[in-house]
């Protein structure tokens, strides 16, 4: 499978050139340094980008996430994910990371959080064309050293304003348009709606790179086939399975695809163990920071959700690791499945139609239920 949009040239330099590009979804309290070192140990994709600066007129660029950026050890680019409003200290903010080894800048539109969506950053700002026409203008005027990018969603509560979106970004001359297919109201288990990345693919200048349900290497490649974008974005499924990159680009490629044995899941717990290893952090913490991932490795261990029963009651890291043992050791040598099993959802809280309250959070793994 190859890709020949010509304005991929103007973006960093892909693992296997010629082929679609890959990326790693920004997520809040995911896509930090130690996760992405854990996924560049099983296959890096072509960029990361980071969980969101937050920007407002006070703001400082946050520590933890310039570390992403600044001891990055993989050997990717890292896109600089921005989220705000304020035209000011969006520019400085852009300003401020290009002293850094950032490979973009990128503006979040899509974040469903409510919290977040009422200030009007994020997917709130699909509600208000003439400023995402603003924000896009300023940040395009303050980023040319490097590519400017976007990432949003299809709409806020429809779908009316998506052409006058695209063509915004048609305006701007925005070097990629990472596109999750959902309204910001649909959140995050809605049926990804595919035309629309095709007709984005379609209307843009720029490179697309669809997001939403990628879960394996074969619905990659049907999704590339199926909406003509560039490439492709993967979040959630990532987390499930950090090889889906190695195993994308071997799809892509025609070779065989790579199959995960259960041995292999349980040397990835292992190795979360040891990247989720600050100084000071307590292992109640830590349990809960592994509890978070694991919820999504659950949905492919068995049908039934038995691992996510299992594990999500432990509390310590000795009964975390005796049911991961239990879970994945009895047969090493068992498949991992390719997909997620339909049903087996890993954050019961927020990723329903009609949320609870923690869905305010949205955005952030703190929501899980562990
Ligand atoms: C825990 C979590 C945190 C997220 N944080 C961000 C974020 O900081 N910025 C952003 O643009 N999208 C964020 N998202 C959305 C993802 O980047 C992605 O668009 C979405 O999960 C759909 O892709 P997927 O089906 O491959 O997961 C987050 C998603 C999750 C699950």
């Amino acid at each position: 499978m190859s890709t020949t949009h010509p304005a991929l040239a103007r973006l960093p330099a892909l693992i296997a050139p010629g082929q679609p590009p890959t990326a790693l979804a920004p997520m809040q309290d995911v896509t930090d340094l130690p996760f992405m070192t854990a996924i560049g140990e099983c296959g890096a994709p072509d960029w990361f980008f980071t969980e969101y600066f937050r920007v407002t007129e006070t703001s400082r660029l946050e520590k933890h996430i310039l570390r992403s950026i600044t001891e990055n050890p993989t050997g990717r680019p890292v896109f600089a994910q921005l989220i705000g409003e304020n035209l000011p200290a969006l520019r400085r903010a852009a300003t401020e990371l290009l002293k850094h080894p950032v490979a973009a800048i990128d503006l979040n539109m899509g974040c469903p959080a409510p919290k977040v969506y009422k200030k009007n950053v994020g997917g709130g700002l699909l509600r208000d064309l003439p400023k995402v026409d603003a924000i896009l203008g300023t940040l395009r005027d303050a980023v040319t050293t490097r590519p400017f990018t976007v990432k949003t969603r299809i709409g806020f509560e429809d779908t009316r304003s998506f052409e006058s979106l695209l063509d915004l970004i048609n305006k701007h001359q925005v070097d990629l348009l990472s596109l999750h297919g959902r309204t910001v109201k649909e959140l995050y288990r809605s049926e990804v709606h595919y035309d629309y990345i095709a007709r984005a693919a379609e209307r843009v200048a720029c490179p697309v790179l669809a997001n939403g349900n990628i879960t394996s290497a074969e619905k990659a490649a049907a999704v590339v086939t199926e909406t003509r974008c560039a490439g492709v974005m993967i979040g959630r499924s990532a987390i499930r399975n950090p090889w889906i990159f190695r195993q994308v680009r071997e799809r892509f490629a025609g070779q065989p695809v790579t199959r995960v044995y259960l041995r292999e899941v349980r040397a990835y717990v292992d190795r979360l163990w040891t990247v989720t290893d600050t100084p000071g952090i307590p292992e109640r913490a830590r349990v809960g920071k592994m509890k978070k991932y694991l919820n999504f490795v659950g949905q492919a261990m068995d049908a039934g959700g038995a691992f996510l029963a299992a594990m999500r009651p432990t509390a310590t890291a000795a009964e975390l690791f005796a049911v991961c043992d239990q879970h994945m050791l009895a047969e090493p040598d068992a498949l991992f499945a390719d997909e997620p099993f339909a049903g087996v959802i890993a954050r019961p809280n927020c990723e329903t139609p009609h949320p609870g309250p923690d869905a305010d959070e949205a955005c952030s793994l703190d929501t899980i239920t562990a």
